[in-house]
């Protein structure tokens, strides 16, 4: 029925989040953070990443709720903690919120069983991956 289901996930996470990180490397915007909270947000970008993967093999396979659990697990804070928002710009600020709008509105629609709308609502939780990564990167340590 759909083209997904005919797709490895693996590939389309790579395009959609693998690639631009990558690849995207030219004038970003530094942020800088403290060595110990570098480790903890990339162990938690990581853990997403997963998460990313978890929820297009789910959709692939029908399986609605489970999806709307991982992103409201996984997605449903942003980026944990608030020891990190005093080191975030604000327009990183806002592409946090926007993964947190994103993915509560994903969740609601993955619960009413419409597969296609689901698909179609996770385009804005990829999308917020994708700009928040071409916009910044972390730099040197303070
Ligand atoms: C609010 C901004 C923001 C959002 C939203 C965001 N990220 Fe990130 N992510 C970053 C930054 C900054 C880095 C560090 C990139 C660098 O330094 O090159 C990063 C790095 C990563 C890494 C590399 C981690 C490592 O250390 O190996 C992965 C994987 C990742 N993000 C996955 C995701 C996924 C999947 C999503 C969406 C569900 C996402 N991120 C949403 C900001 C964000």
């Amino acid at each position: 029925m759909l083209q997904i289901r005919n797709c490895c996930p693996t590939f389309i996470f790579f395009l959609l989040v693998a690639m631009p990180i990558t690849f995207a490397h030219n004038q970003k915007t530094k942020v800088l953070l403290p060595e110990q909270l570098k480790a903890f947000v990339s162990e938690n970008m990581k853990q997403k990443l997963a998460a990313f993967d978890e929820i297009v093999d789910s959709l692939s396979q029908d399986k609605l709720h489970h999806a709307s659990e991982i992103a409201e697990h996984y997605f449903g804070q942003g980026i944990h903690g608030n020891e990190l928002s005093q080191y975030m710009p604000d327009g990183m600020k806002r592409f946090n919120n926007e993964l947190i709008a994103a993915s509560s509105h994903f969740s609601r629609i993955a619960k009413t069983g419409d597969t296609l709308a689901a698909m179609h609502s996770f385009k804005a939780i990829s999308n917020t991956c994708i700009t928040c990564h071409s916009t910044y990167e972390f730099g040197a340590n303070p």
